[in-house]
């Protein structure tokens, strides 16, 4: 993208450019507008901005941003501790050799990996390397060729969506999926669509709207308006309107801003804290693993790698994974 939008810029092109990957910022332009909350708050050429003492002059976030984010606590608190109150005892989940083909295309070699009752496992990949096929999978929106997909004890491979998601696993895809013409209150009472216990749906919408305050600002507009990070605290609030056994993500923290990741993680370790076990999907190795417990890496559809998250945090073969060879 960035010899692109070079390439764009010679040719004479004027470019807008609205961003918050920051090495992409400094690296193209030749001025640079900072907004926070709705305020402009730095303006100048790209390492002047950096330098702004605005920038460090504790206005919330503005720091995090500039940092890159990764001020996470929580990894401290859980690496190395037992996935909260209940302790794993038996695979929650499990996929055992599976191969998946999209016509000819094999995009799943043998894949096998399972999440334990209280867990955070992280599935780790570059692109195209199977993690989301992966989720398609589990949720039944793939059916793979060979293989079994287990969830609480009885198989689930070739049951339809609603019923696998009836079963207890609540879905997060790729991009977020939010029901854009809806009001976010409407998108909410949608996740518990097919619960008939309408006391304790009022109960859950309320703990969602405590979980995501930013939400109950927003109930009565469209979820087409809301910024990326507001719709994937949507998205996952209302996967868990269903009150899933397992909650599975993909790619939550993708195209967020620095402080929204934070933000994403912080809530996806209080959520698996209040007894949600978690499977997520990323890319981002680093920031996954500071909130997961265990972690697979899929290379080229094979499982490549697996340990706990402690292990593979910061390990050249993760890297090396990651940076292996195309198909
Ligand atoms: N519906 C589809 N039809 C054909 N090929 C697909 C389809 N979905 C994904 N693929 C291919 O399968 C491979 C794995 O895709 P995906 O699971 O989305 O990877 P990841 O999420 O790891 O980036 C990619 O090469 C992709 O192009
Ligand atoms: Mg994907």
């Amino acid at each position: 993208m960035l010899e692109f939008i070079r390439a764009l810029k010679q040719q004479g092109l004027t470019i807008l450019l609205i961003e918050h990957k920051l090495s992409l910022v400094m690296q193209l332009s030749d001025r640079v507008i900072v907004m926070d909350d709705g305020r402009k708050i730095a303006e100048g050429r790209p390492e002047d901005v950096r330098d702004d003492p605005l920038c460090d002059r504790g206005i919330p976030g503005t720091q995090a941003m500039w940092s890159g984010g990764s001020r996470l606590e929580i990894r401290d608190q859980r690496l190395g501790t037992a996935p909260n109150s209940l302790t794993p005892t038996s695979h929650l989940l499990s996929l055992q050799g599976i191969d998946t083909f999209y016509g000819p295309l094999q995009v799943h070699f043998g894949v096998s990996l399972h999440v334990s009752s209280g867990e955070i496992v992280c599935l780790l990949g570059g692109n195209a390397s199977g993690k989301s096929t992966t989720v398609k999978v589990i949720l039944g929106l793939v059916k793979p060729r060979a293989g079994r997909v287990m969830f609480n004890s009885q198989p689930i491979g070739g049951l339809p969506t609603p019923e696998i998601i009836r079963r207890g696993i609540g879905a997060v895809l790729e991009s977020r999926r939010i029901f854009p013409d809806m009001t976010v209150r409407e998108n909410l009472l949608m996740g518990a669509y097919t619960r008939r216990d309408r006391d304790e749906v009022q109960r859950d919408y309320e703990r969602m709207l405590a979980l995501f305050p930013r939400l109950r600002q927003r109930l009565h507009q469209r979820g087409g308006v809301l910024s990326g990070g507001e719709q994937q605290m949507l998205a996952m609030a209302r996967a868990l309107m269903g009150r899933p056994k397992l909650l599975c993500m993909d790619e939550p923290t993708m195209g967020l801003s620095p402080l929204f990741v934070d933000r994403v993680l912080e809530l996806i370790g209080r959520i698996n804290q209040q007894g949600v076990t978690v499977f997520m999907v990323e890319q981002n190795a680093n920031l996954a693993l500071q909130i997961a417990h265990r972690g697979y890496v899929l290379q080229n559809g094979h499982i490549v790698l697996e340990g706990a998250a402690g292990e593979l945090l910061g390990s050249p073969a993760v890297r090396d994974a990651y940076l292996g060879g195309g198909r």
